[in-house]
Parts: C-alpha cells; structure tokens; sequence
C-alpha cells in the first residue's frame, strides 16, 4: 500500500531556542532563508508524500499561515510585479495538503504520533522530525520508502554516531540483513554508553504501519511522563519486522544551537548568490580566530 500521508510532530516548546521562540515556533526558524519545517516538508514532497499531519501545540499558528494562502502579500507583491516572490509565495501555498491536529499535553514522541491516528487511518504513513534536517541527492524519506516497499514491514533511518552521542538517541541492535539494511531486534531510548548495544542511532525519519498505534496504547509512561515511540517500536520488533535504512547523505541535528549553526553555514556555502561571498568571509575569519 502507497505511503500518502507524512506526520510532522512540532508541539514542542522549542525552549533550547528561548527567547527566539517565546513567540515563533522553533520550526518556523530559519535555515538561511527558508523555515526548517519547509526543509521537511519539502523532502515529503520531493518523495511523493504531500498529505501533511501536523502535530501542533498552543503558539503554532504560523506554521499552518506559512503554508495557507496569503492573499494580502500575494497582492502586494503582484502590485510591485515581482513575479519571483509571488510564484515562490504561491508555490509554498500549494505545495502540500495540511491537516493539523493539538497535541494537548506534552508527553512524548509516541503519544504525538498516537494523536494523528484518526488523521492517519488504517494505512502506512512517514513520521518526520522536523529537528533532522537531511541534505542527501536522494531524500532520505524516499529512501526508507524504498525499503518498505521492498520489505512491507516498519522502517527507520540510522546513522552511526559517536561513543559521546549514544545517550541523545534511540540506539539499536539487529543484523544486516543487506548492505545498510539491517533487521532491529531491540531498540533502547537514550541508554547510558555502558548499555548501548551499538552505535548505531535512530533519526527522525520512520515509515510506521498502523499496528503503531495498537503498540503505543499498550505503553505506560517512563520516568518522565512521557510515552517513547522506541518502546512501541520495540514491541513491534518482537512480533514483527523492524528494518533500518543507514541512509546516504548528511543529517544536522537543527534541534540544538551548534547543529542549527552548522546547518545554516553549510546551506549558505551551498547557496549559488551567498556562497562564495561566506566562503572568502569564512577564510579570513579563521585566519583571524584560527590560533585565539
Ligand atoms: C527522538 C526519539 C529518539 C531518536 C531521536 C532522533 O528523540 O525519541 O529515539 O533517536 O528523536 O532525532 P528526541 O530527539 O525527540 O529527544
């Protein structure tokens, strides 16, 4: 069965970001030019998913503006003929269907993705983090996608991360069953390195079946309230499949202020107007801070 529907869940408080996001949702901030969760949404439809569910909280609302029509500054820009802006303006608009759904309390990743049930129905669906940001030639969504119509089971991405980093993640053990494919048999949220099986860590990236949501029902909060789509995945993983994709391609963790730094540096260096002007910037900057 086609994968339509993507869920994006984007409650958080974004407080690692605070003051900037007191008033703008974190995934409103910008990468260069252009807002993180655009990034997302774009690699969906770059897949061929363009149902969006967003998993909302109080103070959202610009994410829903940022993707609805803006007859006002569609008519100004018109006014001005600057026919550049308005199609770029128009083409956001179009770009996707969004269904938004509150997440009322803040309790964890399983519980957003148990909130988009109804939304989802009884199908296959992506869950994209809109803090993963991927630059790969073959989005990485589309990538699991390709797994899952291979193996027709759940899927998620994996990147090997660093001794230092294990405890930031969902970590897994399994086998490979392919080169980068690998059968999950266990899945531990943020384990201490002593406990870690391996390094290999779970991104914001999943293709889930709708036997999730039976799976998240069965679970009780951890320690700090909060309902872990790693433990629902585990569960799966015991009566069923879990595949991970080490997927190609770079991800920036844009959820904190030195990976969202770096993300926006190494966007700009691919921008064709800002690029070489940072590029000749950058060397004199580590010329001059190189050795302080
Ligand atoms: C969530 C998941 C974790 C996963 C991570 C990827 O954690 O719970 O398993 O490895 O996303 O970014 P969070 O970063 O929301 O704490």
């Amino acid at each position: 069965m086609a994968v339509k529907k993507v869920v994006i869940p984007a409650a958080g408080m974004g407080t690692r970001f605070l003051p900037a996001t007191k008033a703008v949702p974190k995934e409103m901030l910008p990468l260069v030019d252009k807002p993180v969760i655009q990034e997302v949404v774009e690699e969906a439809v770059r897949s061929g998913i363009s149902e969006i569910v967003l998993i909302t909280g109080m103070g959202k609302g610009a994410i829903e503006d940022h993707f609805d029509i803006s007859t006002d500054l569609e008519g100004f820009l018109a006014s001005r003929g600057q026919e550049e802006l308005l199609k770029m303006v128009r083409d956001i608009s179009r770009m996707v269907d969004i269904i938004s759904v509150r997440q009322k309390e803040p309790r964890g990743l399983g519980h957003a993705v148990q909130c988009a049930k109804a939304a989802v129905g009884d199908e296959p669906f992506a869950v994209m983090l809109g803090d993963d940001v991927v630059d790969s030639e073959v989005p990485c969504i589309a990538q699991l996608l390709k797994v899952f119509e291979k193996y027709k089971s759940t899927v998620v991405a994996l990147e090997f991360v660093p001794d230092s980093d294990v405890d930031k993640y969902g970590i897994v053990e399994g086998e490979e069953v392919e080169p980068g494919i690998v059968k999950i048999k266990n899945l531990v949220e943020k384990p201490p390195l002593k406990d870690a099986p391996s390094n290999m860590a779970v991104i914001g990236r999943y293709i889930l079946t709708p036997e999730i949501f039976s799976a998240i029902e069965g679970l009780a909060p951890d320690d700090r309230g909060e309902i872990q789509l790693t433990n629902a995945l585990q569960d799966i993983a015991n009566s069923d499949e879990v595949y991970g994709v080490v997927f190609e391609g770079t991800r920036y963790d844009a959820g904190n202020r030195f990976g969202f730094l770096v993300a926006n540096i190494v966007y700009a260096l691919k921008d064709g107007e800002l690029g070489p002007q940072l590029r000749e910037y950058l060397k004199g900057l580590v010329a001059f801070w190189g050795d302080r």
